[in-house]
């Protein structure tokens, strides 16, 4: 039980990393204060629930952000489908047959579209207060997250299996791979042993 919030409280560190790193000049922790109250705490009931039912699910949706996150920021591009025109991530080395949780997300979309109306909370807001609310609900601490991302109309698989950790990395690499994005060796041991 104590290791496993030290992972926790590790992950928390990683996540606001991954969110702040990259959109802090931009995001504001309040934007949806005013156009839908009701935004953040649908995320939350929705991720207890889901965690209640099946803890794993709590790492899973962290796994989730943080793949999405490590090709071309957190962009929610992991959740997009194959298509004629999307090269999708989800069928990616490191996704396939592996990334999962995609049906809690879509489950917060759909309710947080009711809510607030279609379009007003981005997928990519979504995924990231999930992360934070599935450490949350898994016993570990909490943090403000920073809102207001744009939702990718793009995705790349190449990218993903090239920007995401595989398993056959030694550790020079990895501490490379994690470098790149702007985080450092206690979050690739965090995410390491969190979401694996
Ligand atoms: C993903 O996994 C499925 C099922 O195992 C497999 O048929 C498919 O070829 C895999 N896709 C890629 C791109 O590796």
């Amino acid at each position: 039980m104590a290791s496993s919030l030290t992972f926790l409280l590790l992950s928390s560190l990683v996540i606001f990393s991954l969110t702040s790193h990259a959109f802090s000049a931009s995001l504001l922790p309040y934007f949806y204060y005013k156009v839908c109250p009701k935004a953040l705490p649908t995320i939350k009931r929705i991720v207890q629930d889901a965690v209640r039912q099946e803890r794993r699910m709590g790492a899973s949706i962290l796994r989730l952000h943080f793949h999405d996150c490590f090709v071309n920021g957190c962009d929610a591009s992991i959740l997009l489908d194959q298509t004629t025109t999307i090269d999708s991530e989800k069928t990616a080395f490191a996704n396939n047959n592996s990334a999962r949780g995609f049906e809690v997300i879509d489950k917060i979309k759909s309710e947080v579209d009711k809510v607030c109306g279609r379009s007003i909370v981005s997928c990519a807001d979504i995924l990231t207060v999930a992360a934070r609310d599935s450490v949350v609900a898994l016993g570990g601490p909490s943090w403000q997250v920073q809102l207001g991302r744009r939702d990718s109309t793009t995705a790349s698989r190449t990218q993903a299996n090239n920007d995401i950790p595989s398993p056959f990395m030694d550790l020079t690499s990895l501490i490379n791979n994690f470098k790149n994005q702007g985080l450092n060796e206690k979050d690739l041991v965090a995410l390491s042993v969190d979401t694996h």
